[in-house]
């Protein structure tokens, strides 16, 4: 595996894969609509080869394994044992989708094997995108057809904009990240992506933007589904490690503040936020 993803491999091996886990029927649940928009934009036929790149816990190659049917194949590749343990656990014993612990960005692949390049919200942590995009072309027929979803800007994603604008004041201000730093928001710019994937070979580039209101928080009770959010947001994403290193009354405060927030938003036995993605397609060269 590549030196150059030890930061990642560490970091989705150690403490985001295991909360991934622990929250997956819950992730699934929010990134579901998403994964559906891409998977359309894709349009999988039967009998095509698909190469599901950051597959996390499976769910999107099993979406993509029901629509290219048994003559057809996914291969799910994750950098995350544990994440790929669980796309193991939950893949129903017929499926045509297989699951592969490998960096994306480096892994042998067979070459021009695939006739889609997939991914729902797992190509954002290459620290190399145009090489990893390079790398993964290859394994794609020519004339193959890459299609993913991506985060946004931070700013139009309610589910990091409202916390992190809660905690202000709360928590000690740190350096802003690199926007461009391998994480969720590192596709946010579209003309960064374009660049990325014109370097990288692909052409008929379009990135086109997919909005919708996801429960971030659900329960019995409209408390308690706020608790839900408050919980998920303290877990698992960008709050999760602002907070990592912070004293039990700063993270006490912290959690009043993101409860207020999150009490504005709409829901009965929920808590809908907005979110902001890219569907990003583009196509190998036929030759
Ligand atoms: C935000 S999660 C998305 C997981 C899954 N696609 C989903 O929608 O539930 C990002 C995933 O990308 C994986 N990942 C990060 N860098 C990778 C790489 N270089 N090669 C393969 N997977 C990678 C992580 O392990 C993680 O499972």
């Amino acid at each position: 595996m590549a030196q150059h993803s030890a930061h990642q491999v560490a970091d989705w091996n150690g403490q985001s894969g295991e909360r991934w886990v622990a929250h997956q029927a819950r992730l699934d649940a929010i990134a579901a609509v998403f994964g559906q928009a891409a998977i359309e934009a894709a349009a999988p036929a039967a009998g095509e080869r698909v190469l599901d790149v950051g597959c996390g816990a499976g769910a999107s190659s099993l979406a993509l394994a029901a629509r290219v049917g048994a003559g057809g194949q996914v291969l799910g590749v994750d950098i995350s044992e544990p994440l790929i343990a669980r796309a193991r656990a939950l893949a129903p014993q017929d499926t045509p989708a297989l699951f592969r612990v490998a960096d994306a960005s480096s892994a042998e692949l067979p070459e021009g094997a695939f006739d889609i390049l997939f991914s729902r919200f797992g190509v954002m942590f290459f620290d190399d995108p145009t090489g990893a995009f390079a790398h993964m072309r290859r394994a794609l027929k020519p004339g193959g057809r890459v299609v993913f979803v991506c985060w946004r800007d931070a700013a139009e994603n309610d589910w990091v904009r409202l916390p992190m604008g809660a905690i202000k004041g709360i928590v000690p201000p740190t350096a802003l990240p690199d926007p461009e730093a391998p994480g969720p928001f590192s596709f946010g710019d579209p003309g960064r992506v374009g660049r990325i994937l014109t370097a990288a070979g692909f052409t008929d580039i379009a990135i086109a933007p997919f909005d919708a209101s996801v429960p971030l928080g659900e329960g019995a009770t409209r408390d308690a589904a706020i608790d839900d959010a408050v919980k998920m947001t303290f877990e698992v994403g960008p709050l999760s490690r602002v907070l990592a290193d912070q004293p039990d009354d700063i993270r006490a405060r912290a959690s009043a503040a993101v409860r207020a927030a999150f009490a504005g938003r709409p829901g009965e036995r929920s808590v809908m936020i907005d979110s902001a993605t890219w569907i990003v397609t583009a196509r190998n060269p036929a030759c």
